[in-house]
C-alpha cells in the first residue's frame, strides 16, 4: 500500500502585483460581471482567457429559465474561444464575480465550478500545457498554475 498527497500550488497577491497582460486580464473578467445575465441567482460572473496569439476572449453566465440550459462564465468564455479561435492554445484564464447590485466584487474569489473544470482542463489538453488561472476577489487574487491543479485525477480518455 502506498500513499501520496497532491499539493496545490497557489499565489496570493493583489492585481497591482500581476504581470501588465494579466492585470489586462484580469480587468477583463472584471468588466465582463456587468455582461452577465443572472436573473435568477443575481450572481455575476465574468471570465476571460487570454489566447497565444495575444486576443483577449471574454464571457459572462448566461441563465436560463430553464435552469440546466444556463451556462457558467468560464465555459460561455471558453467555448466562444473554442469556437472563433480553434488554432490558438488557451494561456491564462482569469474569473471575477459580484453579487446582484453590488458595484464591488465577491470579497473571496470564486472558483470555478466542477463542470468548467472538466471543460476548461480539456482546452488545457489541447493546448499541451499548463493554462494558468487567476481568480479575482476584493481582498485578494489567487494564481493556480494549471487547471490540471484544480481538477486532481480527472477523467480523460486522452
Ligand atoms: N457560476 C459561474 O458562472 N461560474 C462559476 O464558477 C460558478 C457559478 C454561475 C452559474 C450561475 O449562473 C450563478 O453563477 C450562480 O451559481
Amino acid at each position: 500500500m502506498k500513499q501520496s498527497d497532491i499539493v496545490l500550488r497557489l499565489i496570493e497577491c493583489s492585481i497591482d502585483e500581476l504581470p501588465a497582460k494579466e492585470q489586462e486580464l484580469a480587468h477583463r473578467a472584471i468588466e465582463m460581471t456587468n455582461n452577465a445575465y443572472t436573473p435568477y441567482s443575481h450572481f455575476n460572473v465574468g471570465a476571460a482567457i487570454l489566447l497565444e496569439n495575444g486576443v483577449i476572449v471574454a464571457g459572462a453566465n448566461q441563465e436560463n429559465v430553464a435552469f440546466p440550459s444556463g451556462t457558467c462564465a468560464e465555459r460561455s468564455a471558453c467555448f466562444y474561444a473554442g469556437a472563433n479561435y480553434p488554432d490558438s492554445r488557451f494561456v491564462t484564464i482569469a474569473v471575477a464575480a459580484r453579487e446582484g447590485d453590488s458595484k464591488e466584487l465577491v470579497e473571496k474569489p470564486i472558483s470555478p465550478c466542477g463542470g468548467c473544470r472538466q471543460a476548461l482542463l480539456e482546452y488545457e489538453m489541447i493546448a499541451g500545457r499548463p493554462v494558468k488561472v487567476i481568480l479575482i476577489g476584493r481582498k485578494n487574487v489567487l494564481v493556480l498554475p494549471s487547471v490540471a491543479s484544480l481538477l486532481p485525477l480527472a477523467f480523460t480518455s486522452f
